[in-house]
């Protein structure tokens, strides 16, 4: 619960680089992490070059405020999936819902942002950015989809703790709406 509670979405970091131990140690709590029948579609892209991280940064929005924390960080990470294995058997789709890989790489991604909290290493997930447009930048290939990505790095300022919904406001007893018995 202190991880889940205390990490927050960091947009400013210090320059100093992520040492390969705990770079092996995020990507590790990616490998473990649970997906559609083991599927284990996820894909990491690791950018350290600043040039490369600069023009990912070209692919989002001005408004985006995560922008200035692609070329920041020391590291971006870029979590895609590989389409139309999680949620299927045999190339059919299990259920209604299609390709299950947008919730395998967000499982992951969670993983990911809670192993970098407990090693003091701050993340952003950005999801607002132009995929296509980063697909091209990082040569990804047909059968697999960039997902989002994330700075990777020692946090140099943390923002404040956005408020959450009270239970009140989203659990359901028995049937959706339901109230408490
Ligand atoms: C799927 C997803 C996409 C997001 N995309 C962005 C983004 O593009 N830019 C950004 O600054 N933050 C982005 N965020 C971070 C959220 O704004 C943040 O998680 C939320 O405000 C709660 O704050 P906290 O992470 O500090 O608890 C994204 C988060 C998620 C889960």
């Amino acid at each position: 619960m202190e991880a889940i509670k205390g990490r927050r979405s960091i947009r400013k970091y210090k320059p100093d680089p992520v040492p390969e131990e705990a770079l092996r140690t995020v990507l590790e709590a990616v490998r473990w992490s649970p997906s559609w029948g083991n599927t284990q579609c996820w894909e990491v892209v690791v950018v350290k070059d600043l040039k490369v991280k600069s023009e990912l940064a070209t692919a989002l929005p001005n408004t985006n405020p995560a922008i200035s924390s692609m070329t920041d960080a020391p590291l971006v990470l870029v979590l895609c999936g590989q389409k139309g294995i999680s949620g299927y058997y045999k190339g059919q789709a299990r259920t209604v819902k299609g390709d299950w890989l947008m919730f395998d790489i967000g499982l992951a991604m969670q993983n990911l942002c809670l192993a970098a909290y407990m090693l003091g290493l701050g993340t952003v997930i950005v999801g607002m950015f132009d995929h296509k447009k980063v697909e091209g930048i990082l040569n990804v290939p047909q059968n697999v989809e960039v997902v989002a990505m994330t700075p990777l790095g020692y946090p140099a300022a943390e923002g404040g703790t956005p408020k959450r919904k009270e239970f009140s406001e989203f659990v359901h007893h028995e049937k959706y709406g339901g109230e408490k018995i």
